[in-house]
């Protein structure tokens, strides 16, 4: 997985999501980190804890934030928050025999997904905020 850093084209025009964004790409380079540095399990979870925690605190941020600026399309936002939600509810209750391959799965579709939604999601309504 590669590193990725913020930057100004990902910017939706509000100055606390546009950081609460940068701690999601900070969190995540520090995960993939943890994998390529081979850390040792304990540092693994942890990281991997606290990127799923910060991303649920963000969503319900962003989700009171846009209810207050009347996002037209919030309904269909809440729903891919959700689904990300269950998705990796889903990846962490499958396998729990294979601890390790159930941990990168989860890493490598939150990476994926992050750079996806903050790239093209979240941008759809800057110009409503
Ligand atoms: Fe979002
Ligand atoms: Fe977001």
């Amino acid at each position: 997985m590669k590193k990725v850093e913020w930057n100004q084209t990902l910017s939706v025009g509000n100055e606390i999501i546009d950081k609460q964004h940068m701690k999601l790409f900070e969190l995540r380079n520090m995960l993939i980190e943890a994998v390529d540095n081979k850390s040792n399990a304990a540092i693994l979870a942890e990281t991997l804890t606290e990127i799923l925690k910060f991303t649920r605190s963000h969503f319900e941020f962003e989700e009171q934030f846009l209810e207050e600026k009347a996002y037209p399309d919030l309904q269909a936002h809440k729903k891919k928050h959700f689904e990300f939600k269950k998705k990796i509810a889903f990846i962490s209750k499958e396998a729990i025999s294979d601890r390790d391959s159930t941990q990168l799965k989860l890493i490598s579709y939150l990476s994926e997904w992050i750079i996806n939604h903050t790239s093209k999601s979240d941008l759809e309504y800057k110009k409503f905020i």
